[in-house]
């Protein structure tokens, strides 16, 4: 078994939680190096961390000479610039959520990363969740049947940094916040291999003064006819909202990861510390999480990078994924402006291209299909069915 060395660009909330999680668990895997544009900040983590290197210039991090693996967490806008350095050096890259600003800056990154051939991981740890980890192998196993319908909704009361603010730095607003947690769920349930083919979005600024939507909410239409709805905002109030349903022709799954995990607690004082991310409060009704850090996926998500990193494999989540997710949302934010059903453009497709919609049906007798079948609150059982020829519907008792 290999220890990873790693670099960590990035000392915010986001390099404290991957920091938190590869050091947590007396991890082999170890940040060496830490990366911040402040010296002071960089000292005060490295110490807090125990990392022995301390950098403040991009490139240099990048290019220590002991370190394997390059950990992106900085803001959006910097990602690609990271990326670039990373595969220029010939260095493992993970990057966070969202790749890119726009499916143009993730499709360079992703071209950078596979010309350069470094692996290459997109920090998506929403699909990583440990329930969604399971719900996705239930559904995978063919328990939901035909997936038809996935809903995901990420909503908190906003982000806790200037930069998401400012849309050109971020790229958007809680659409590229969130919605590319949400999307990339809704996809692996429907199936990566199935494509993305067109998106009605609504978007508003409804509260904050800012330029980017603060509120959302999308449908992304796939070529075998499932939908997958999204639901996002930067207004929510009362901690942070993440619940994912997922349902198919034989059954459903819903998951609700943060704010109802069975965790209740009422305090009038305070005092119990920590709560969860984007908790509002630390008293009255409290919903503290138990192990962040695992509850968010951090710690499956860098197990699968860090497995197939050494076993010459292709990840769960890769940059390619990263691309197809900000390509749908740059299809998200035509579709809020022209009101309208717009294609998800895509010059990389590397799933199916032979889908069409299709049909399920299933015979209740030679002449008619089965619509479906009821218990009557008197016990009786009955069939609705179709003739197969006329197209008429009529019901009988079965
Ligand atoms: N669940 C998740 O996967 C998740 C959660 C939060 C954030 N993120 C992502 O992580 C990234 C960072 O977000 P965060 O929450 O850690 O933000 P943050 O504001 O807490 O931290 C950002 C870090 O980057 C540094 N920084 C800011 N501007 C910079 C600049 N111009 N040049 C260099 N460094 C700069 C800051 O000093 C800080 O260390 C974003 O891409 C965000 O979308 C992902």
């Amino acid at each position: 078994m290999k220890s990873q060395k790693i670099t960590m660009l990035g000392t915010g909330l986001i390099g404290t939680f991957y920091t938190m999680c590869l050091h947590g668990q007396r991890s082999r895997d170890r940040v060496h190096a830490i990366y911040s544009r402040s010296p002071e900040r960089a000292q005060t983590f490295a110490s807090q961390w125990d990392i022995p290197k301390k950098y403040t210039d991009l490139k240099q991090a990048i290019e220590d000479p002991e370190t394997e693996v390059v950990v992106i967490g900085l803001p959006n806008n910097q990602h690609e610039e990271a990326v670039l350095l990373s595969a220029a050096a010939g260095k493992a890259v993970l990057c966070t959520k969202p790749l890119g600003r726009t499916a143009e800056e993730a499709r360079r990154m992703l071209n950078a990363v596979e010309t350069a051939g470094v692996f290459h991981g997109y920090l998506e740890d929403l699909a990583y969740t440990p329930k969604t980890l399971k719900a996705l192998k239930s559904v995978q196993n063919g328990a939901l049947g035909k997936v038809l319908w996935t809903r995901s909704r990420e909503a908190h009361p906003g982000p806790h940094s200037d930069w998401f603010w400012d849309a050109e730095m971020s790229g958007g607003g809680a659409i590229i916040d969130l919605g590319c947690h949400c999307i990339e769920i809704g996809r692996n349930y429907i199936g990566k291999d199935i494509r993305p083919v067109e998106v009605m979005c609504w978007a508003d600024t409804q509260l904050k003064p800012i330029d980017a939507e603060d509120n959302a909410i999308g449908l992304v239409k796939y070529a075998n006819g499932a939908i997958s709805q999204f639901e996002v905002s930067w207004t929510y109030r009362g901690g942070m909202d993440l619940r994912d349903e997922v349902a198919g022709s034989e059954g459903n799954i819903r998951t609700d990861h943060f704010l109802r995990t069975g965790f209740e607690m009422f305090t009038d004082v305070g005092l119990g510390g920590y709560v969860a991310e984007k908790a509002e409060s630390d008293r009255g009704w409290l919903f503290p999480v138990g192990d962040e850090v695992h509850e968010l996926g951090y710690n499956d998500m860098f197990s699968d990078m860090f497995a197939c990193l050494e076993r010459d494999k292709q990840p769960m989540e890769d940059f390619y994924d990263g691309y197809i997710v900000n390509a749908i949302m740059d299809a998200c934010y035509v579709s809020a402006k022209s009101k309208k059903w717009e294609p998800v453009e895509l010059d990389i497709w590397r799933g199916r291209s032979d889908l069409v919609q299709e049909k399920l049906t299933s015979d209740f007798d030679a002449e008619h299909f089965l619509i479906k079948e009821e218990i009557l609150p008197d016990g009786r059982k009955k069939a609705i069915i179709k003739n197969k020829k006329s197209g008429k519907v009529s019901e009988k008792l079965i």
